[in-house]
């Protein structure tokens, strides 16, 4: 009886412990691309490395498609694809990501990363939409939509950047993403002629409470997290726009999906050190398969 007793309290503990933190959560980067390659990626990489701590989060980074293998990818708690371009996984890799999102990992993409992948369907739906084209770089006024969601409360409500408008091949909000900065239409120029229809107002970044790209009733859903800003090296230099990254990140964690904050997560940092410590495992850089 008292052994019984003694399961059930552990039990219920392990049950009221999903939520707190149990290691810092260790995030992946990869920043590979097949087709353009945005010169403000090495410092996108050094400056997400060096406030990494300000959300108690371990960042490595990869550019290499083969560390994408179920055993490289459990320990992350996020995989964030940064300024991706074209084809940069090959079927071994996506087998691999698909079955980390199916196992509740989250994601975040940034910037361009939605014109990666393009015929994959699971990733584009984890993302949200695919890019279309954008109009010139030029200064533009962006929305804050959602105000009070952790990737936009710091920014002011009406937000003026220097950054590339993007438009999707498709409504975010059709997938169940809730949009939290659109573009104002009216601050920038934009002449082609649209030919998909992505929803009114104009999504720019947004985000996704049970990801789309696992299919609820056999995967565990992680969080999704998207924002299209981010071209220039300056963007990355700029406490606000670093804010509203950061917040996505750190607002994707917090699915309590992954073990950095979910004792029975299959997937994320087991370790019990924090931000530079964790589960010792694969580092990027030193795998060689397959
Ligand atoms: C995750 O846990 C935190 C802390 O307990 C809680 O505030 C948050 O609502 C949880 N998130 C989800 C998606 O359940
Ligand atoms: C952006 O920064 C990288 C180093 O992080 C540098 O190599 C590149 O030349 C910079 N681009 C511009 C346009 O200054
Ligand atoms: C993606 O699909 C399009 C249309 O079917 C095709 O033209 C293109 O070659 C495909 N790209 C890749 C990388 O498979
Ligand atoms: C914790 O992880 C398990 C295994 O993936 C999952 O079934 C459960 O829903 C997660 N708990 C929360 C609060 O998301
Ligand atoms: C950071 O992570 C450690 C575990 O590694 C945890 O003890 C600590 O509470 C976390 N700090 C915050 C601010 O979440």
């Amino acid at each position: 009886m008292y052994i019984l007793l003694r399961y059930i309290a552990l039990g219920l503990a392990s049950i009221l412990y999903v939520g707190a933190q149990r290691s810092a959560p260790r995030v992946l980067i990869y920043s590979a691309t097949a087709a353009y390659r945005h010169d403000s990626i090495p410092t996108a990489i050094r400056v997400l490395k060096e406030n990494g701590a300000s959300i108690n989060t371990t960042f490595d980074a990869t550019e290499d498609r083969t560390f994408f293998t179920d055993s490289n990818l459990k320990s992350y708690d996020a995989i964030v694809f940064l300024s991706n371009t074209g084809e940069v996984l090959d079927d071994y890799g996506k087998a691999a990501l698909e079955n980390y999102f199916n196992s509740g990992g989250n994601f975040v993409g940034i910037h361009s990363a939605s014109d990666s992948l393009r015929n994959t369907t699971f990733f584009v739906r984890q993302l949200g939409a695919k890019f279309d084209y954008h109009p010139e770089l030029q200064e533009a006024t962006v929305d804050v939509i959602a105000p009070s969601h952790p990737s936009t409360n710091t920014l002011p409500q009406a937000w003026k950047v220097r950054d590339e408008m993007y438009n999707f091949e498709s409504d975010p909000r059709s997938l169940g993403a809730v949009v939290v900065l659109s573009a104002d239409e009216s601050s920038y120029t934009d002449t082609r002629e649209r030919k998909f229809d992505q929803g009114t107002p104009h999504p720019l970044a947004w985000y996704q409470e049970h990801a789309a790209g696992v299919d609820a009733r056999s995967g565990t859903a992680g969080r999704s997290f998207y924002t299209s800003l981010g071209h220039l090296n300056e963007t990355w230099e700029d406490s606000v726009f670093l804010g509203h990254v950061l917040g996505g990140i750190s607002w994707a964690l917090q699915s309590n999906t992954t073990r950095a904050f979910n004792s029975s997560g299959l997937v994320g940092n087991a370790g019990s050190s924090s931000a530079n410590g964790g589960e010792s495992g694969t580092t990027p850089g030193s795998s060689s398969n397959p």
